[in-house]
């Protein structure tokens, strides 16, 4: 069975003296949720480095409830490659996992943009996740211009490719499939989009390894994801969650995506 999961990817956003006010009203709106037995669901937050622990503190403290019931925990956005040493302003996996984050998105759009990440970069900031048993989630994405020249398979397979080339065995990743037009522009990728390229990258890992790899993996939607279009992607037989970027902000609008995942 494939878990659900739907992750909220706050990014540069708020501060650790709003992080209570936040969990309050997100807990309290889907306190009286559960899952349905046989559905595995991971809520995650991946939150800015510095709101880590008082994240963490918070859900623990007061909300340990709903964190078991619903799978919460808290996740990294980025994470070093390297072990340790001179790397200033770097965040290490052993760093996160010495806080007990098990979890960190690795390789988004906006990293590879702004901060020069390769697929390369990429590939080893997953190596180094899972040699410290984190669970990536790695992004992989076309921007609008591969698109419009058909070359959105194309370019996720080169994606793919960076990474199957450091992975001898497939492992827990999780891939998000992040179309770079679609993030923060209020235009998501059309339902049928988004399957038609889920069901290649689950192909792709499938050629690649086997079957049951390409099974097993969760592949998730983002891109202006919101309340109302979440029934839609999470029916699709191979849309296995979301990752929530600016609708992950309220905890209205991400109550509500989380409560109709568990109901879709
Ligand atoms: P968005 O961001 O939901 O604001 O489009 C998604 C993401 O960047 O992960």
């Amino acid at each position: 069975m494939r878990s659900i999961v739907v992750a909220a990817n706050w990014k540069m956003n708020k501060k650790a003296s709003e992080v209570p006010a936040f969990f309050e009203e997100f807990c309290t709106r889907i306190q009286h949720h559960s899952v349905r037995p046989h559905m595995s669901l991971e809520v995650i937050f991946a939150v800015p480095a510095p709101l880590i622990e008082a994240a963490q503190r918070v859900m623990s403290d007061q909300y340990r409830d709903q964190m078991r019931k619903l799978g919460m925990s808290i996740a990294a956005q980025n994470l070093s490659e390297h072990e340790q040493g001179a790397y200033t302003g770097e965040v290490s996996a052993s760093m996160l996992t010495d806080l007990q984050v098990r979890c960190s998105i690795i390789g988004h759009s906006e990293r590879r943009q702004h901060y020069g990440e390769t697929d390369h970069h990429v590939a080893q900031k997953t190596v180094r996740a899972l040699e410290h048993k984190m669970h990536p989630i790695v992004c992989v994405g076309e921007s609008l211009e591969h698109r419009e020249n058909g070359q959105t398979e194309s370019v996720i397979a080169r994606q793919l490719e960076a990474l199957f080339d450091v992975m001898p065995e497939w492992q827990r990743v999780t891939i998000a499939y992040e179309p770079v037009w679609a993030i923060g522009t209020g235009v998501s990728a059309s339902v049928d989009q988004a399957q038609t390229v889920h069901g290649f990258i689950r192909d792709q890992i499938a050629r690649r390894y086997d079957r049951a790899a390409g099974e097993r993996t969760s592949i998730i939607y983002g891109g202006s994801v919101k309340p109302a279009s979440i029934g839609g992607l999470i029916c699709q037989k191979d849309i296995d969650g979301v990752l929530v970027g600016g609708a992950s902000l309220q905890p209205s609008d991400f109550a509500a995506i989380v409560e109709n995942t568990i109901q879709s």
